[in-house]
């Protein structure tokens, strides 16, 4: 069973012995837990694919500590469009930014699934970039949960779904953001928001005006990147938005998720209530939804009912999400 340590000098040293030694351990970032692996190291990454259950054709997030860090390890060239756009959204991190670039030729093809480009991200967090230091090396690492399951953001989260497969889990509690980051994909002469985070397209469109969004998953050919999957991050229990929800839901066993305070008579409708901000503030409740859903989908509910926002700013990242776990 993995151990769950606060970050020390002493559980920070094990982590970088375990990495080095090819194996996984699990860190916080400001955006969810990571389940990480030596970069550079095959066999490492292809751990990762197995303990999540995650499909090979789904790369992986390289972190590192520094932006010149994440420049040597893309094969960008100077004075073009694409390498300068890298350098006008690489000056955000460290951040809940993700850029998925032309790739440097020494990954392993286990970490990008074969394709010619690499998902790079400088975390915001502390806690993650003191185990980045330490380590000394570019972590792979997607989101420390079972493959399609709700991203954790506490370590109880991660030794929930992993615990029995790992032998350390870095902790530093809830985590800021609560929502995976944002991902961006610099092209030759563009860029493409391929998922929505908390630093906002709006912000990101004020940087590069050639932004743009991602197609619906349904209006693809093919997606822009594999994990776009349209049912992901969704619980066991049914998920219904409250505008799609059946009318005629049984009151003992739906749950609500609120994004404000609630009537005294939506009380008796619900077998609970869970209230994620008292006045509809959307960072409270990204932070917040993940933890809500994993915690109501253990209660043996028929259906669990969110409530829904405005698809801009840092809610268009809460209802991609809800989208997606309500997905059937
Ligand atoms: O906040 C986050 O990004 C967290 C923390 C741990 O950093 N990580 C995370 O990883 O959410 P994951 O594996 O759950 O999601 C990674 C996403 C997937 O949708 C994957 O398809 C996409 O990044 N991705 C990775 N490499 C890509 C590439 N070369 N092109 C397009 N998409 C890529
Ligand atoms: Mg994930």
């Amino acid at each position: 069973m993995a151990q769950i340590c606060p970050i020390s000098p002493d559980s920070l040293q094990r982590a970088k012995a375990i990495i080095a030694s090819g194996g996984l351990v699990a860190f916080p970032t400001e955006t969810v837990y990571g389940l990480g692996a030596d970069a550079l190291q095959e066999d490492a990454c292809k751990k990762i694919y197995k303990t999540k259950g995650r499909p090979s054709n789904n790369p992986l997030i390289v972190h590192t500590d520094s932006f010149k860090n994440a420049l040597s390890l893309t094969s960008l060239t100077p004075n073009t469009w694409q390498h300068d756009a890298f350098v006008t959204l690489g000056k955000l991190w460290p951040a809940p930014l993700t850029l998925v670039v032309p790739a440097a030729s020494l990954f392993p093809k286990t970490v990008t699934a074969g394709l010619p480009t690499v998902a790079l991200r400088v975390p915001q967090s502390q806690a993650a970039l003191k185990f980045l230091q330490a380590v000394h090396t570019p972590i792979a690492a997607p989101s420390a949960n079972r493959s399609s399951y709700v991203s954790p953001t506490t370590a109880q989260h991660v030794a929930d779904d992993l615990g029995e497969d790992l032998e350390l889990i870095l902790d530093s509690g809830e985590t800021q953001f609560g929502l995976e980051s944002t991902i961006v994909s610099i092209g030759e002469r563009n860029a493409c928001l391929l998922r929505p985070g908390a630093l906002t397209y709006e912000e990101l469109k004020e940087l590069i005006p050639e932004l743009t969004l991602a197609k619906p998953q349904s209006e693809q050919e093919t997606p822009s990147a594999p994990g776009q999957l349209a049912l992901h991050y969704s619980p066991h229990t049914p998920i219904y938005l409250r505008e799609d929800a059946p009318s005629n839901h049984s009151p003992s066993h739906t749950a609500l998720i609120s994004f404000s305070a609630t009537t005294q008579e939506e009380n008796t409708d619900y077998a609970s209530i869970t209230t994620l901000s008292d006045s509809k503030n959307l960072n409270d409740v990204a932070r917040k939804l993940y933890a809500a859903l994993r915690s109501l989908d253990t209660k043996g509910l028929d259906a669990i009912i969110v409530d829904t926002c405005e698809r801009d700013g840092i809610g268009r990242a809460i209802m991609d999400r809800l989208e997606r776990a309500s997905a059937s």
